[in-house]
Formats: C-alpha cells, structure tokens, sequence
C-alpha cells in the first residue's frame, strides 16, 4: 500500500501539518497503552497478530458446511455486522455473480423494507438455504426480525432438525436473545468478542464466517491485516507510518474548513468498501457536535452526476482516492475499421489504461478547482490487500479520533431513534415513553 499526501498538505500551512504529526504518535500512543477513552473496545489493535492458524480452520471449516449444503446463504446482520463481510465479499465476487460453485450469499437484517424482505422470501422459496445470524447484542429489531422470518420459512422448508446444521450465529459469549436462541436451538455459534466494537470487527467471525463461505481466501485476508499492524504501530515513525500520516492530513484540513471528507474509488467492486469505511468514520468521530462527514463516490460513474458539485461547488471538502494499481482481468478495446464512435485512438489499449487517464485527469483538475486530494494505492483487489486496507483504516480511525479529542469507540447518538420506535411500536418497558411521544405528535 502506498499513501501520497502532496497534492492535500499543499492546502494547509506545513508547521500545522508537523504540529498534527507529533500529536500522531501520542494517540497511536493511547491505543497501545489503553489509556484513552473507550479503551473497553481496544480488542481490535492487535486481533490480526491474535488470530491463530486453528481458529481460521474452525471457520472455515463451518463454512465449509453450509457451503456444503446449501445454495444460497442468506448473512443477517446490521452496520458493524454486515458491511465488512459485505464489503470484502463484493469486493472479490463476479460482478455478475457467476461465482462458479460457491454459493450465492445474499444480506438480510440490514432494513426494514416489507418489499425487500418479501422479495428475498421469494428467492429463497424451494432453495436449499443457509443462514448466518450475525448480532453482538443479539437485540437489533432489523436483524431479529429478519431472522424470526427466515428462521421459520426455513424450518418449514426443511424441517427443524435439518434446520439447525443450516444456521450459525455469531454473537455475544453469554449476554442477549441471539445467544439464548442459539443454545435453545443447538445452533453452532462463533463469539464476537467483547472488546471489539461492531464496526471494528470484520475480522472477526462476523466477517470471516461470511467471507469464508462466499469461498475466498480468509487466511490471506487476515495475513494482509497482521502486515498493517506491523506496518502502522506505535514503534512506526510518522515518516514511514501510513495510519499516522492520513490521520495527520485529514486532521488539519478539518482545522481548515474542509469538513467532508470524500473516499473516492474507480472501480465499482469498491462500492461497499465505501460503505464500511463511512460506518467506520462516521460513527467512531461524529460526536460531541465534531467530526468530519464521510461521503463516498463511485467513479467514473459519479463524475456524471457529484462530478459538478466536486469541481465546483462549496469549497469544504477533500477527497481520499482509493486507487487499484492492477486489474485482476484483461479487456482490451477493439479496432473498427469504420471508426463511427471515433474510439479508434484507444484501440489496442487496455480498458483499465483508460481509466487510469480518467483517475489522472479527475485528479489533476479537482486539485485544480481546489479540491485537497489524498492518494491510496493498493496493488491489486485481492484478500490480501483487502486485509491491509481494513486494518490501515481502523488504525487511521483510532489514531484520528484521538486526536479530534472524542472517543472514538462508542455511538450513543445511534440509540435516539430505537428508542422513539420503540415507543411508537408499544415495546414492553416502554409505556411512559410511548405516552409522551403520542402526546408529542398529537399536539
Ligand atoms: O457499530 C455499531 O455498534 C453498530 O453499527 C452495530 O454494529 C449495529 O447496530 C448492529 O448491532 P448488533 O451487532 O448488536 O446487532
């Protein structure tokens, strides 16, 4: 992995950005020492080098179960327990979906859409299918509920003995419903362990178990997160730390005015790796009325439609571009001898050449219209890299949110909502609050 901060630091005077890069070290410092706030969920700064080769064949070997026998796996799961297997999984999957004989994985517990949840009902209706119950509180109503429909349309499917080898949960060690389900079932069950927060836990077993069963290599996945552990720790000087030197960057464009933070990709399989690291972001530094808004764009198919805002709209906001070294595959443009489309200037090239020029281009003209514009290359989309890019941002998160001064590992602004739908929908315990709510809207 390579990080470039030129084209940003340019926007920012050069001793604020030293200034930011000795405060790097102090709060890589508290994730070490477990001396800053929310040190309870610090589990996540050296589960990569934790991980043991018989803890990953214990996955992989359930997954190789469910892979076994059924077609489709359905992964329920909401935030910090869906969008990091999903964001590796489509990441490595076909575009297309031809993933040869792995089963198709399909994610369910993420909304509450009557339509989505029907429509899924359908596909699954006469398919063998697996499901993977993904919940650390074992008490989130969009996976519950998910689950309790899946749950029984499979039982009825397949009876409840033939069931139970088609479910696994991953959940807390002891506390929650999740958990109380899986021992009153016999599920086979993986622990999310307590010391390591929902969005920072992909490589945990609420993501192995679900990358493992889409067939790729979880093994490798984890080998690229234990290299960035190594690569972005306390004893790792600014100069050659990656975590530190974004964390830096995107510290002093906050000071600046640049309060929107946008991760760029070109390439779409990166789609939901933008979604992971705004969940990562978002939650870990918007509090206390502070932090920088994570945005994401898919080009080039954005630049047809952000592209305006980007180029020239308010000027409050920088861009992390997350770019791909090499295409995995090969399409080179044909030639046409009648060359109506006038694409003949590109024949011979290789699709991902154009691109390139597109990513050139993008950058050149948003640093031009004054846009702070941070480069991170990976070599190639692969679980490997996967793995060092997950780790590089949690690392980053960790170290940046220290030193906006908030903690970065708790969301209580996440309870405001469940707690008024709660109220609305009468849930046992919340009488007083469903009484002042109604009262509230019926004024
Ligand atoms: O980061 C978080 O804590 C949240 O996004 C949770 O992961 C999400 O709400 C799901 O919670 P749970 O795993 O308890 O169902």
């Amino acid at each position: 992995m390579k990080l470039s901060i030129q084209n940003a630091a340019s926007f920012v005077p050069s001793g604020c950005l030293a200034a930011a890069a000795e405060q790097t070290a102090a709060a890589n410092q508290l994730l070490e020492s477990g001396l800053g706030a929310g040190s309870d969920f610090l589990g996540w700064v050296h589960l990569p080098s934790s991980i043991t080769e018989a803890f990953l064949d214990e996955v992989q070997a359930s997954a190789n179960i469910l892979r076994e026998k059924a077609e489709i796996i359905v992964v329920a799961g909401i935030g910090g327990s869906y969008l990091g297997p999903r964001a590796v999984n489509e990441a490595l999957d076909h575009a297309f979906g031809l993933n040869g004989n792995n089963p198709r994985i399909v994610y369910a517990g993420n909304n509450i859409g009557e339509d989505y949840l029907a429509d899924l009902m359908e596909l699954l209706d006469g398919k063998t299918f697996g499901i993977i119950n993904i919940s650390k509180s074992g008490t989130t109503t969009e996976t519950a509920l998910a689950f309790r429909l899946l749950k029984t349309m499979l039982e009825k499917q397949v009876g409840k003995a033939a069931a139970k080898d088609l479910i696994v949960a991953v959940t807390d060690k002891e506390k929650g419903a999740a958990r109380k389900l899986a021992t009153k079932e016999g599920y086979k069950t993986f622990v999310i362990p307590d010391n390591v927060g929902g969005r920072f836990s992909v490589l945990t077993p609420v993501g192995l178990l679900a990358i493992a069963c889409a067939g790729h290599d979880i093994k490798a996945l984890v080998r690229g997160a234990q290299d960035m552990e190594k690569a972005t720790g306390v004893e790792v000087p600014y100069e050659q730390n990656p975590a530190a030197q974004y964390a830096a960057i995107r510290n002093v464009l906050y000071q600046y005015g640049k309060k929107i933070e946008i991760l760029v990709n070109f390439n779409p399989k990166l789609h939901y790796f933008m979604e992971w690291w705004k969940q990562l972001f978002g939650e870990s530094e918007g509090k206390d009325h502070r932090g920088i808004y994570p945005a994401s764009v898919d080009f080039t198919t954005d630049l047809h439609s952000m592209g305006q805002w980007i180029q020239e709209g308010e000027r409050t906001i920088f861009e992390t571009v997350v770019s791909i070294e090499k295409s995995n595959k090969t399409v080179i443009v044909p030639m046409d001898e009648e060359n109506l489309d006038g694409l003949n200037f590109l024949a011979g090239k290789r699709v991902d050449e154009v691109n390139k020029m597109a990513e050139l281009g993008t950058q050149l003209a948003h640093v031009d219209g004054g846009v702070p514009n941070i480069h991170l290359s990976f070599e190639k989309i692969d679980e490997y890299n996967l793995g060092q890019f997950i780790y590089f941002f949690e690392r980053a998160c960790g170290i940046s949110g220290y030193m906006l001064g908030v903690n970065p590992f708790n969301q209580p602004g996440v309870e405001a909502y469940k707690k008024n739908m709660f109220a609305l929908l009468h849930k046992p315990g919340y009488e007083a609050a469903s009484e002042a709510i109604y009262a509230r809207l019926n004024k």
